[in-house]
């Protein structure tokens, strides 16, 4: 609860939701229970200039001084706003402004699987609110679903064709169902139909969003959607059992209206699909739980690690950091303060990229995922890090570096992976440049642990071991130990390169 005495002090912006209406020179501000209270005459202006005015985040102070400079002169009584923003704020058609979120780019693919259960009407609402929780949608329908919503509604939303056969017209070569059961990150049938939970039990691939759920390695959230009676039903509830059996995620129902009742006899009964925002919610869950278990293992190839960067909030990421590591800083710094020609290789959401260019260095950061490297400009718009997609055991760059920078990318190679490297580091790294490696020196499946010996004899002999540290390799929940070493090209430092 605000002090009221202190509203010059507020921060305020208007909700993006107001329960506001007006008429004549009346301005009703409903409370979100439903109260109205009535603003006539001045009154209704002022308060319409007020929320207009904050459409943008401004203190009380603001306010009063804005609506003065409107009046041309000073209020006589300025506690009048104070109480005015006390009624909005009331009726919740203000709020305190909320921190910015970071951008999500490249956030979980989900393929929307729409049946012929009733539901589906909703389908555009619940479209809206898994993209504001940052899922890339795509939808299928089976042709029943069409006669509850338009494809031109969906594809409207989701700016992608609706897949609504299994046998397109006009697009020959493709596969739709194959095409996007391999895209999806997650699928999502809502509502599924007690028809569609049929085949799904019965391995029936006949429907093309059948098909997708059966096709799919992603994890598939099956949310029915039916008649009371019909949920009860043996074969149906035969069936559910058996998707559940099969690996499938099904949601339990909810109470919900009958569209076969007569409008004024409805009364809720067992067996419709939750509202949006639970299904949402059900699905994020079922999102985060395999992605958890993806991050027990190293994923292989570019596919691997855009769908590991799809998944994963940042702060899921262990090895993921905001800032940059001082030691590793400092091994940069002593090669120069700034003007050198920087590669960092696997640079994931680029935080240490993105300081290094800060300083005045010129940098190249390249990963193995595109997903992680459209994330890394979104988080850092104005960087000047040139981002690659590039895969550093089979690079395609060209060019000499005074420095690469490897922040626990080598540790994660197998042997023949991790001699690419080192032979790629040999064409890549001028002579006198330096080769900066950090690797986990904790037991961790899929790490591969160097010592001063193995990593010397890795990258010998275009580079000699200079210098070897104990460190850390923070992250959101925990610093493991690490080792960095700096391992220096043979040569003096070409003038021309630094
Ligand atoms: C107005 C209307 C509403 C319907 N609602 C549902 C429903 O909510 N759940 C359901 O399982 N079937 C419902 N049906 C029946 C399905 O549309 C029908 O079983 C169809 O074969 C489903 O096929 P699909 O799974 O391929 O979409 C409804 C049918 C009509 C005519």
């Amino acid at each position: 609860m605000k002090d009221p005495e202190r509203w010059t002090e507020w921060n305020l912006r208007r909700a993006s939701v107001v329960r506001i209406y007006e008429c004549g020179d009346r301005m009703v501000v409903l409370s979100p229970e439903g109260e109205g209270h009535a603003l006539a005459g001045d009154s209704a202006a002022l308060a319409a200039a007020v929320l207009s005015f904050l459409e943008a985040p401004h203190t009380g102070a603001e306010v009063l001084a804005h609506v003065e400079a409107l009046a041309g002169a000073p209020i006589e009584r300025p506690e009048v706003i104070g109480e005015l923003l006390g009624l909005l704020l009331r009726g919740r058609a203000l709020e305190t402004p909320a921190a910015p979120k970071p951008a999500r780019a490249a956030g979980p693919r989900l393929v929307l699987g729409l049946t012929g259960a009733a539901a589906t009407m909703h389908a555009p609402a619940l479209i809206q609110r898994l993209q504001a929780r940052g899922f890339e949608v795509r939808a299928a329908a089976t042709e029943s679903a069409l006669r509850f919503v338009r494809a031109e509604a969906l594809e409207a939303l989701t700016h992608a064709p609706v897949v609504s056969a299994i046998w397109p017209e006009g697009q020959a070569h493709r596969v739709p169902h194959i095409e996007l059961a391999e895209w999806a990150d997650a699928v999502l049938i809502c509502p599924a139909s007690a028809t569609t939970i049929g085949r799904l039990a019965a391995g029936d691939h006949a429907s093309v969003v059948a098909a997708i759920a059966l096709a799919t390695r992603a994890p598939v959230l099956v949310v029915p959607s039916m008649n009371p009676a019909m949920y009860a039903e043996a074969a149906v509830q035969r069936n559910l059992a058996r998707l559940v059996e099969d690996g499938l995620h099904v949601a339990h129902p909810a109470r919900a209206l009958e569209v076969a009742d007569a409008p004024a006899t409805r009364t809720p009964m067992l067996g419709g699909a939750p509202p949006p925002e639970v299904v949402v919610q059900l699905l994020e869950a079922i999102v985060r739980e395999r992605a958890s278990a993806v991050l027990t293992q190293v994923p292989r190839g570019a596919a691997g690690w855009d769908r590991l960067y799809r998944t994963h909030a940042a702060e899921e990421l262990p090895w993921q950091r905001d800032a940059a590591d001082p030691d590793l800083l400092a091994a940069l710094e002593r090669e120069g303060a700034s003007g050198l020609s920087v590669l960092e290789v696997g640079t994931g959401l680029g935080a240490l990229a993105t300081a290094i260019a800060g300083r005045g260095h010129t940098v190249v950061a390249t990963d193995i995922s595109a997903a992680a490297l459209e994330q890394a400009r979104a988080r850092a718009p104005a960087s000047r890090a040139i981002w690659l997609c590039d895969d550093i055991t089979e690079t395609r760059l060209r060019g000499r570096f005074d420095v690469v920078l490897d922040r626990a990318c080598l540790h994660l190679l197998g042997r023949a992976e991790a001699e690419r490297h080192a032979a790629a580091m040999t064409r890549l790294i001028g002579a006198g440049g330096v080769l900066i490696v950090k690797t986990l020196a904790e037991p961790a499946a899929g790490v591969t642990q160097y010592s001063s010996a193995t990593i010397a004899a890795l990258f010998a002999p275009g580079f000699a071991l200079e210098h070897e540290a104990a460190s850390t390799l923070p992250g959101p929940a925990a610093a493991p130990a690490a080792r960095l070493f700096v391992l220096r090209r043979a040569g003096a430092r070409d003038p021309a390169v630094s």
